[in-house]
């Protein structure tokens, strides 16, 4: 399953807007213009839908509450609406499945979130329609979509499922190797930092073996001197990565991830996610970190990743500022969304006609596309004092 189409309704900076996604598809945009908050909306349902601490008012309220996520361009319809449509194959014209799911602040005084409304079509029967009978007689019953819900969710288990399965990768080298450190709160389904590690140690050992074996061999082609990598448990039970490097000195004995460089992390960040599960990945901004001929590689290795494994159903969203990522012409024009900063907000726009026919004659997304997410007046920040 996937999704192939996300229509959005007072979210964040998106007043209204629409998008539709391929197997893999690169959101582009300037700064601020909404690429994180794009991904979000696939994390809010991921944490609506998870069945340990998940729920719709968790999910908001994580985010600071409603008056955080709903777009500041709202007027009069204070409603925030997600619209998701799946399909079974990329190439589908209709859908299999649609979720839709729409809340707002209960008012009085009180700091419930409503739902105005959520609905769950299977192809073209609506399965789910609320507010129903029951709600309108127990208005708490509005407090709880029915998605969070294993009860409720029975007759559409797959798309509770398939949201459970987002994974979000955006890993922050620093809060991996100085985790313990900082110590504080981790957010368990987000590895940001130590719960990659986490994530590493509860795969099943046959596949963690497997996966950081294939690791090992990108690594030793992408880092200069990598020669070994392993996992290992501490004294503590706390779970490692160790590599070992072909400059050093013969016993020099393993080197501990907080040792390993900013680029070696993230690398073997986005090698251990391509490879895990089968769910919507959602990869912030890759190219942090990387060396340039790296990052050039990068769409290749995911293409690779999805051919080599029939079974892998992986959807990926990826964000990107990245010249050298999108200067490989190998990268569909259909998989280019551009989001647009608007006075109305932003909005979420796909390859013109005008700008194929320039792909089509040779030239790269980087080429083309790019530079319209320059702002404006951007050659005035060199004369910043
Ligand atoms: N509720 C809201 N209504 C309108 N705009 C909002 C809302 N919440 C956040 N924003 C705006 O969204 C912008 C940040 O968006 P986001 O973090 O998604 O940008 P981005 O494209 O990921 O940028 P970067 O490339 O810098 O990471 C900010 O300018 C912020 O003001
Ligand atoms: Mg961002």
């Amino acid at each position: 399953m996937y999704i192939k189409h996300v229509v959005l309704k007072n979210w964040r900076n998106f007043r209204n807007a629409e998008g539709e996604l391929s197997q893999v598809s690169y959101v582009l945009g300037a700064n601020a213009a909404g690429k994180s908050n794009f991904l979000d909306i696939f994390r809010f349902l991921r944490d609506i839908a998870k069945p340990e601490g998940g729920g719709l008012q968790k999910a908001v309220n994580d985010r600071g509450g409603v008056s955080k996520i709903r777009c500041l361009h709202a007027r009069h319809d204070p409603e925030i609406r997600i619209e998701v449509v799946f399909v079974e194959k990329l190439e589908d014209e209709n859908p299999s499945w649609r979720y839709i799911i729409g809340f707002k602040p209960e008012g009085r005084g009180k700091h419930r979130n409503i739902i105005s409304c959520e609905e769950v079509w299977k192809q073209d029967k609506k399965i789910v329609a609320r507010p129903n009978i029951q709600d309108k007689k127990d208005s708490l019953l509005l407090t709880e979509t029915y998605l969070e819900q294993t009860r409720a969710n029975n007759e559409f288990r797959n798309i509770a499922e398939f949201f459970q399965n987002i994974t979000y990768l955006h890993l922050v080298p620093q809060l991996l190797k100085y985790g313990e450190k900082i110590g504080g709160n981790r957010i368990e389904d987000d590895p940001f930092g130590q719960g990659f590690l986490e994530r590493i140690a509860k795969t099943q050992e046959r596949t963690r073996i497997s996966r950081l074996s294939k690791i090992e061999v990108a690594l030793s082609q992408a880092v200069p001197q990598f020669k070994e990598l392993r996992f290992v448990k501490d004294e503590m039970g706390h779970p490692h990565l160790e590599a070992k490097y072909e400059h050093h000195r013969p016993n020099a004995g393993w080197q501990r991830e907080d040792s390993f460089s900013d680029g070696t992390l993230r690398l073997l960040g986005i090698l251990w996610s391509l490879q895990d599960s089968n769910g919507l990945l959602l990869l912030e901004e890759p190219e942090l970190s990387l060396n340039q001929a790296v990052i050039q590689q990068i769409p290749l290795l995911i293409e690779r990743v999805l051919r080599s494994n029939r079974k892998n159903k992986r959807q990926i969203l990826i964000t990107t500022h990245s010249k050298d990522l999108l200067s490989n012409n190998g990268i569909d024009a259909d998989s280019v969304l551009v989001l647009k900063s608007e006075k109305e907000g932003t909005s979420i726009n796909e390859v013109s006609n005008n700008d194929r026919v320039a792909l089509d004659a040779g030239l790269s997304i980087a080429d083309v596309i790019l530079p319209q997410t320059k702002p404006k007046n951007i050659e005035q920040l060199g004369f910043w004092k």
